[in-house]
């Protein structure tokens, strides 16, 4: 695969718009302003690529982008954002799940958590969907430069020890974008599981 050739396909409400449903996808999703578009942007050495905004809500659709061999990474709207209009936030949301539960596709998912603020009762719910769903996850602990070296080593142990009661396939890893920490289990994890 090749994250640096890594380009736009297209934006959609309904995965009835997406491009057609064959070879694999990795769908990032998480809390909106976890970092899902800048860690999609760090993860191709791109700096537009996916938007990314440090107001919340910013990924309102299903974007697609091309990774090469019928592999195509997928960034997804932000949930559990409150302060959006519910009507808007209805509209993106009921995408997101549409997303989750009808893609055929969809082969893994990157749960992407701000390592601050981990496992919400959302990213509780998403990952035993994911559990329950078989899809492999990589949770990753996002904006870990935001801790001292200490502090987030015991948070990934924390986490860790957590994620035990869901089961299942996750593996957890620290990542930042701003430090470019975590860059190659991401790519690693995608490369696996695209191949699988
Ligand atoms: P939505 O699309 O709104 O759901 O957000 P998102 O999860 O795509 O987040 P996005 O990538 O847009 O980043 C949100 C904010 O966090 C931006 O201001 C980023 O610059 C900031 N951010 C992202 N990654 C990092 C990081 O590794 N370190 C730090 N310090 N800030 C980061
Ligand atoms: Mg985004």
């Amino acid at each position: 695969l090749n994250f640096r050739n890594a380009s736009f396909i297209t934006s959609a409400a309904k995965i009835s718009q997406l491009t057609s449903d064959g070879g694999a996808e990795v769908a990032f999703a998480g809390r909106s302003n976890a970092g899902k578009s800048s860690s999609m942007n760090t993860l191709c050495v791109q700096t537009n690529l996916a938007r990314t905004s440090k107001t919340p809500g910013r990924t309102q659709l299903i974007n697609l982008f091309d990774i090469g061999q019928d592999c195509r990474l997928v960034d997804l709207p932000g949930y559990g954002f409150a302060k959006v209009p519910l009507e808007l936030k209805e509209k993106w949301q009921l995408a997101l799940t549409e997303y989750l539960e009808k893609r055929e596709s969809l082969c893994a998912v990157v749960v992407l958590m701000d390592v601050r603020h981990p496992l919400k009762e959302v990213d509780q719910m998403l990952l035993q969907w994911a559990v329950a769903s078989d899809l492999p996850v990589l949770a990753l602990l996002t904006k870990c430069d935001k801790l001292k070296s200490g502090a987030r080593k015991a948070q990934l142990l924390k986490v860790r020890e957590a994620i035990t009661v869901f089961g299942g396939d996750i593996q957890v890893e620290l990542f930042s974008s701003l430090k470019k920490l975590g860059v190659e289990h991401l790519s690693q994890f995608i490369e696996t599981q695209c191949y699988r």
